[in-house]
């Protein structure tokens, strides 16, 4: 595909293409002229969603959906998200330049702040979109250096007219293409997976409260500090996820005040992130995780001033209709193809709640994921993108 748009690449060859960015606002740009070429017309939420509408013979339907993100990690790869939203991109050309005529129209989309890693919680545009959350509290989101998230998306021009809901900008259904972020259709060496579901997962926010004092002076068994505190609890956490099949807990962020070499942290705020298979699960590790660290806080006795479960999102179950649609498609393209349930969130999560949705997997090397060195082969991302518009293709027919 033309491309007229050059990313600010990271030295290391990945992408900070963080949401709201100058680089989110000029790859907006970009695929608000990519679309054109292909007679859509955009329309841009006030959560800064993009919808770029390909008529079809029936344009009193809603559209299909074909979504991802285009948003990264801080040290993010050149897939993740991307490869949805360029895969949407190639099934318009292709209905472009062979002149079909759907019969609904198709809404090609991009979903504001999927990742959630500069303004948390993540898959936020799908999920005022779907009604999760409200735009007011979407737009009093914060950054670490206390940038709200609605002053961002004004700044950047995002910030649009129509109201964000499913009944201001219908869709009829969902697809997603997204790369696999684990190591399993390597492994078993097939290009494409069926996805059938997103598994369970949580998101905390735990603050910790013990006393400055004298790195030097004060004695090792009189101490309330809270950082060594944090520390055996993280150990914590990972034990009890690593003695529970189908349960993952990570802690990846910590803050720890008031950072002097020779002061004793009086004040520690670390993010835990929950996941599972299931909801049962889900609620059990969350249990285990918060039972052993309230133990290590009083043995500490550091207090623990937050425990907030800041957002959760249970086990999706995707449309069998629409698995089928993409099980179909994998087939009779003669794809090897396996089933999953995704690890990692997706848009698709909170469009599952308003209508039928179903996703596709690419295979990725290694498994690797937010990270530089993210890789798909072209030729996998290819046959995800021909999976996408075989599985569009029929479910227009439908
Ligand atoms: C969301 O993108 C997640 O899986 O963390
Ligand atoms: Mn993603
Ligand atoms: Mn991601
Ligand atoms: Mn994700």
């Amino acid at each position: 595909m033309e491309s007229s748009y050059i990313a600010d690449r990271t030295s290391d060859g990945g992408m900070n293409r963080l949401t709201l960015n100058d680089d989110d606002k000029k790859v907006r740009e970009w695929f608000i002229d990519q679309v054109k070429n292909y007679g859509c017309t955009v329309t841009v939420d006030k959560i800064g969603n993009i919808f770029a509408i390909r008529p079809g013979k029936n344009n009193a339907l809603p559209p299909i959906g074909l979504g991802s993100h285009l948003d990264t990690q801080p040290a993010g790869g050149k897939y993740d998200g991307i490869v949805g939203v360029l895969s949407a991109l190639e099934v318009l050309k292709t209905l472009h330049d062979n002149n079909v005529e759907t019969y609904a129209p198709i809404a090609v989309i991009d979903w504001t702040n999927e990742e959630g890693a500069r303004f948390s919680p993540a898959m936020m545009g799908s999920g005022v979109w779907a009604g999760v959350f409200t735009p007011e509290w979407a737009y009093s989101r914060t950054d670490l250096k206390g940038a709200k998230f609605g002053e961002e998306l004004e700044r950047i021009g995002f910030k649009g007219d129509t109201p964000v809901s499913y009944e201001a900008n219908k869709l009829s259904a969902h697809f997603e293409v997204h790369i696999e972020q684990g190591p399993v259709l390597q492994a078993e060496n097939k290009p494409v997976a069926v996805v059938v579901g997103v598994q369970a997962m949580s998101w905390f926010s735990v603050e910790l409260r013990g006393r400055e004092q004298h790195c030097g002076t004060t004695p090792m068994d009189s101490r309330a500090d809270t950082l060594l505190t944090a520390a055996q609890m993280i150990v914590a956490i990972n034990a009890v996820a690593l003695a529970t099949p189908g349960g993952l807990a990570s802690v990846a962020v910590i803050n720890a005040t008031p950072q002097a070499i020779n002061t004793l942290a009086s004040h520690v705020q670390f993010n835990i992130d929950v996941r599972a298979r299931d909801d049962a699960l889900l609620a059990l590790l969350e249990a285990e995780i918060a039972e052993k660290c309230e133990e290590i806080a009083a043995a500490a006795q550091v207090k623990i001033e937050v425990w907030d479960r800041f957002w959760t999102s249970p086990r999706t179950t995707f449309d069998e209709t629409m698995v089928s649609m993409v099980r179909q498609s994998a087939s009779d393209g003669g794809f090897a193809f396996r089933e999953i349930q995704s690890g990692a969130g997706h848009d698709s999560v909170y469009t599952a709640k308003r209508v039928p949705t179903a996703m596709i997997f690419i295979r990725c090397k290694d498994g690797i994921s937010h990270n530089p060195a993210e890789y798909s082969t072209p030729e996998d991302i290819a046959a995800g993108a021909e999976v996408l518009l075989g599985a569009v293709l029929r479910y227009d027919a439908y």
